[in-house]
C-alpha cells in the first residue's frame, strides 16, 4: 500500500470538514428542525425578558451572529455572556426572567458548563447547543439542541460552527413565527455548496496573500460574526494577525492603519448594510488598499482589488451560513501554502479550558 505523501495529507480534516457543511446543514435542518422549531415556539408565548448567549471561541462567533438575529427579529435584548462574571468573580447574577443558551459544540468547555450551572440555579430558563448529547452542558440545561454533524476531528472547528448558526436561525424563524425564513433554510445547503466552486481561485487569492503578516476583516451586521470567524481561522490555522472590526469602526479612526497595499477583507453580502460597506469599500480604494472583497453584488466587486464573487443567497439572514465557507477554504489553502498543516494548529485545543 502506499502512503499518503505528508504533504497531500496535510489539512485533509479539516478539507473534508469544510466539504461535509451541506451535506450537515440538510441532516440537521430534517431531523433536528422540528424540535429546534419547538423550541422556537415555546419562546414565542412566553419570552423572557432578556436573553443571555455564553460560548468561547468560534461557539463565540455563532452566538454573535444568534445576538443579531435574535434583536432584530424578536427585539429581545441579547447579551454575550462573560463567563468569568459568574465563574471567577462569583457575580450573582438576576436571572429569573432571562433564557440562558450555552453554545459548546463539545459540550465540554468548563466555564460554559458552570455558566449555564449556575444560571439555572440563579431561576434562568436554559437551553444547550451541542454536538454531544451526552455532555457535561447537556446535562447541565432544561433542553438541548443538538448539532448534528457526526464528530468534528479537525481541530480548527467548521462544521460544528455552521451546524450552530443553523440552529439558531431555525430557531429564530420559528419563535418570530417568520415562515418564509423557515422555508429559505431548504435552498441553503444547494446554495453552500456552489460555493466550493470558487476553490481554484481561492487558492490562487491564497497564494497572493502568501507573505502577508498582518490584515483586517471586516463586516457589519449578521457578517459581523462572520468576519470575527474568518479572522480567528487565519489566525489560528495561518498564524497570521488577522484583526476583526466593524466596518463601522474601522471607518472612525482604525482606518488610520490602512495604507498602500495594507490587506483588508471585506464580507459583503446584499442586504441592509451593504450600501454602508460600499461606502467603506470606496474609501478603501481612495487609500489604495489591498482589498478583498467577498460579495455576490457586481457594483461593490468592481471596487476590489481582489473580487470573490458569491452566489446569490435565498435570505440575507442566512448569509453567514454560506459567506463563512470560502473563507474557511482561504484559511485552509493559505495554511498549506504557508507550509502549516492545518490539521495540527499550534496553538489550539479542541476545548477551551480557560481555568
Ligand atoms: C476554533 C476552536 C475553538 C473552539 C472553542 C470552543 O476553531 O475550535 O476556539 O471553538 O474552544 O469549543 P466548544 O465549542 O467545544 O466549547
Amino acid at each position: 500500500m502506499t502512503a499518503i505523501p505528508a504533504e497531500a495529507a496535510a489539512g485533509r480534516l479539516m478539507r473534508r470538514e469544510i466539504e461535509e457543511q451541506p451535506e450537515v446543514v440538510a441532516r440537521l435542518c430534517d431531523r433536528e428542525g422540528p424540535a429546534i422549531a419547538a423550541l422556537g415556539r415555546r419562546l414565542r408565548r412566553r419570552a423572557p425578558e432578556t436573553i443571555v448567549l455564553a460560548a468561547r471561541g468560534t461557539s463565540d462567533n455563532a452566538a454573535l451572529y444568534g445576538r443579531y438575529l435574535i434583536e432584530t427579529l424578536l427585539g429581545i435584548p441579547v447579551s454575550l455572556a462573560a463567563p468569568s462574571v459568574l465563574t471567577v468573580y462569583r457575580a450573582r447574577l438576576r436571572l429569573r426572567r432571562s433564557l440562558v443558551i450555552g453554545l459548546s459544540q463539545s459540550g465540554a468547555s468548563p466555564d460554559i458548563v458552570e455558566f449555564v450551572e449556575t444560571a439555572r440555579r440563579y431561576g434562568a430558563r436554559t437551553i444547550a447547543v451541542t454536538n454531544d448529547a451526552g455532555s457535561a452542558l447537556s446535562r447541565a440545561a432544561h433542553d438541548t439542541a443538538l448539532l448534528l454533524t457526526g464528530r468534528e476531528r479537525s481541530v480548527a472547528a467548521t462544521k460544528t460552527y455552521t451546524a450552530q448558526l443553523t440552529v439558531l436561525s431555525l430557531f429564530v424563524a420559528a419563535a418570530s413565527g417568520r415562515r418564509r425564513l423557515t422555508d429559505a433554510h431548504a435552498d441553503l445547503p444547494g446554495c453552500m455548496a456552489r460555493t466550493f466552486e470558487a476553490d481554484g481561485r481561492i487558492r490562487d487569492i491564497a497564494h497572493h496573500w502568501r507573505r502577508i503578516d498582518e490584515c483586517l476583516v471586516t463586516s457589519r451586521g449578521y457578517d459581523y460574526a462572520t468576519a470575527r470567524e474568518a479572522a480567528l481561522k487565519l489566525k489560528e490555522t495561518c498564524y497570521l494577525v488577522a484583526e476583526p472590526v466593524s466596518a463601522a469602526d474601522l471607518l472612525h479612526g482604525p482606518i488610520a492603519v490602512v495604507d498602500e497595499g495594507f490587506p483588508v477583507l471585506l464580507i459583503a453580502p446584499p442586504g441592509a448594510v451593504l450600501p454602508h460597506l460600499a461606502a467603506l469599500a470606496s474609501r478603501l480604494r481612495r487609500r489604495r488598499a489591498g482589498t478583498l472583497i467577498v460579495s455576490s453584488d457586481a457594483a461593490i466587486l468592481r471596487q476590489a482589488d481582489i473580487p470573490l464573487a458569491m452566489p446569490a443567497v435565498p435570505d440575507e439572514r442566512l448569509s453567514p451560513h454560506v459567506y463563512v465557507l470560502p473563507l474557511q477554504l482561504l484559511a485552509y489553502h493559505l495554511s498549506r501554502i504557508r507550509g502549516h498543516d492545518p490539521d495540527h494548529p499550534r496553538g489550539l485545543h479542541k476545548i477551551t479550558r480557560a481555568r
